[in-house]
Formats: structure tokens, sequence, C-alpha cells
């Protein structure tokens, strides 16, 4: 395993942080303990997950991920990095979502609730909420970070000028620094590189990223759009099961996607290795990255994306990687 500094912080992470997003979902229990056996074997010392957690859960069993989670951590607690994120929805009320001062507080409350623990490492606002204040968020996080409910905060899916806006803001009434922030990122989506990376690296924010394997497109296991496909599959439709609401067919399902997939197969192909493994070593050459989030809905799923740690990408590679997927740095941002 690689390890690194969480941005400007002094805290150490692992380069390969641990998703959770399936357990209770798409994946048991038994299942996700495996999961994070695996990936803590393989040296994996970051976990990801949040409140609205397993993915599609909205309204029913929100909140499982992370009881899951609480009751594998019992007892090791003090060998994982564990971030949380609050601010999707997890319930009925108006208040039940957003980045209010109301709800992030009751949101880590609740998490803290089910992960068993007195305080999460990262806590992190989930998505940007343009209807509150951004004051009033920094507020929210700084009292979270004063009262010990969490060591430091973050945002994920902010656009680089609101997080400019957060880092900004914050410094200029002497709140708790945002030292992270969470984005998609992967071969088939790099609109981060043009504005969000270059803060990141000017300011030393740390980036930790999400999807890295375009949640199983860049893994090969989808060949063509004709596949017929798995009942619980993210990109199947009709779904009616735990990945059902998440809108992963439009991101990526489309002919010229899977024309870049075969390419990268190609290029994986000529060094050995599989389009997995390429595609987060990828993304861990990129030196402003700090850590990729991996997903699994299996334990042995983890093999390959373990592998990226030692697969180097080199110069002439990644230049070439890049040139292939060059179009990616643009695109529909809402996708
Ligand atoms: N901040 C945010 O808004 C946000 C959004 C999304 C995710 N996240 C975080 O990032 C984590 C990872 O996101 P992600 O799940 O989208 O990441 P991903 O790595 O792009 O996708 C993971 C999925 O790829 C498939 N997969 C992985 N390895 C495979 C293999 N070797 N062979 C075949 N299929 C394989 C599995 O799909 P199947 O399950 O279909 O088998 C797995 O669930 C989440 O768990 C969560 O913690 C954050």
């Amino acid at each position: 395993m690689q390890y690194t500094k969480l941005g400007a912080t002094g805290l150490t992470v692992s380069r390969l942080c641990l998703g959770t997003m399936t357990f209770g979902g798409t994946c048991d229990e038994a299942q996700a303990r495996a999961i994070l056996d695996k990936a803590t074997e393989g040296g994996i010392s970051f976990l990801d997950t949040a409140s609205s957690y397993p993915m599609g859960s909205e309204g029913s069993g929100t909140g499982r991920t992370e009881e899951i989670l609480g009751r594998w951590l019992k007892g090791r607690r003090h060998d994982v990095i564990v971030a949380s994120k609050g601010g999707s929805r997890v319930g009925p009320h108006a208040w039940d979502a957003g980045s209010s001062r109301k709800h992030l507080l009751d949101a880590i409350d609740a998490s803290l609730r089910r992960l068993g623990t007195d305080y999460v490492d990262l806590y992190q606002v989930h998505h940007d909420d343009p209807s509150t204040p951004l004051e009033e968020t920094l507020e929210a996080l700084d009292t979270i970070v004063r009262s010990g409910r969490a060591r430091y905060v973050g945002v994920s899916n902010f656009l680089a000028y609101r997080l400019a806006l957060a880092l900004g803001r914050a410094e200029a009434r002497r709140l708790v620094k945002v030292v992270s922030v969470q984005s998609r990122y992967n071969l088939l989506f790099r609109q981060i590189e043009r504005e969000l990376l270059p803060l990141a690296s000017e300011e030393k924010v740390a980036v930790t990223v999400y999807n890295p394997l375009a949640g199983g497109m860049l893994t090969g296991k989808y060949q063509s759009m004709a596949q017929p496909l798995p009942e619980d599959s993210r990109f199947n439709p009709a779904a009616t099961g735990a990945g059902a609401k998440a809108n992963y067919r439009d991101r990526y399902w489309h002919e010229r996607e899977f024309t870049t997939l075969h390419a990268l197969r190609a290029e994986a192909d000529k060094i050995g290795q599989s389009v997995t493994t390429l595609a987060v070593a990828w993304v861990l050459a990129n030196p402003v990255i700090t850590s990729a989030i991996i997903g699994a809905s299996r334990a042995e799923q983890l093999v390959d994306s373990l592998k990226a740690v030692d697969c180097r990408i080199d110069a002439p590679l990644k230049q070439h990687l890049d040139e292939l997927t060059h179009e990616y740095r643009f695109g529909d941002a809402q996708r």
C-alpha cells in the first residue's frame, strides 16, 4: 500500500480508501465484512461512508451501511481512519437533508450512534447546498470539530468556485479549515482537472475521488450496450433493487464510452494488467489525488483494484491514456 498525508494536515491515509456504499444494499452484511477484511489485509486503512448509504436507499433502510460498519469497527476503531458524510436526504422532513446547522448536527450525531464511535476522523458535507448560507455550513463544521465529533472536515461534490469561497470564508472568520474535497473522477470523467484540481493543488486541499471504475464500466464486465444486465446492476434501467436510483446509465452507458473502454482494454493488455487495475492506477498516478475510493459488492472484486498500488504508469503511458480520454475533460457536468 502507499500512504500519504491528507492534504495539508498531519494525518496519514492510505492511497486506496474503501467505499462502503454497497453495504446493506447490493451486498449483505457477511459480504460487507469480507470486503472490509480483505481491504484491511491489503493495507487499506481509510474507510469512507455516509449517513444516506446504502446507495439508492432513500426512504427505506437509510443508515444500514453505517450500522454494518459500526458492528465491524467494534474492537478495531483505532486501527482505521473513518470518514463519513452528511447532507444527503435521510428522512421525509424538509430539514432531513442539506447543509443547515440543524441537519448537519443531527446527521453527525446519528452517524456516530450507528458507527458506535465518539468521533469520525473526517466529516464531509455530502453535496453543495446553495439554499443554505455557506457561513452557516462552515460554522456547523466548526462546531463539529470543536465539540470533538470529528477530527477534520471536508466537502464533497463542490464546484471549484464554491470550494474557493468556502476556504476563504472559513479563513476570514477563523473557522476550522476545510481540508478535503471528495469528487467523482475516472478515465471517463475528468472535468475536475480543469479547475478543482489546480485549486486543490495550490491550496493543499486533499482530493479523495469516488467512482474510479465508473461504477464497474471500467472493469470490462460490461462489453456492449446490447448486453443483458443483472437485476441489481447500477446500469439496469429496470432495476428495482438497492442500486436502482443511481443515474449511472445516463453517465456512462453510451457508444462513445464503450469505444473508449475497448481502447483502454488494449492498453491494459499491453502491460499485462486488467483494465480495472489500469483505471485505478491511472487515478493514483495523478499527484494531486490523495486517495482513490474504491467500491465492491464482493471481496474478490478488490483483488485487481488493490494491485493498482504496485502498477506503475510511466510518463509515456500516462500521456497516452490522457490523450485517449481527453474528451472527458469536457462535457455535461450534471451527468
Ligand atoms: N461523494 C459522493 O457523492 C459519492 C458518490 C459515489 C460514491 N462515493 C463513495 O465512493 C465509493 C466508491 O464509489 P463507486 O462504488 O462508484 O466506485 P467504483 O470503484 O467506480 O465502482 C465500484 C463497483 O464496480 C464494480 N467492480 C469493482 N471491482 C470489480 C471487479 N474487479 N470486477 C467487476 N466489477 C467490479 C462493482 O459493481 P457491482 O456492485 O455492480 O458488482 C463495484 O460496486 C462508494 O462506496 C462511496 O464510499 C461517494
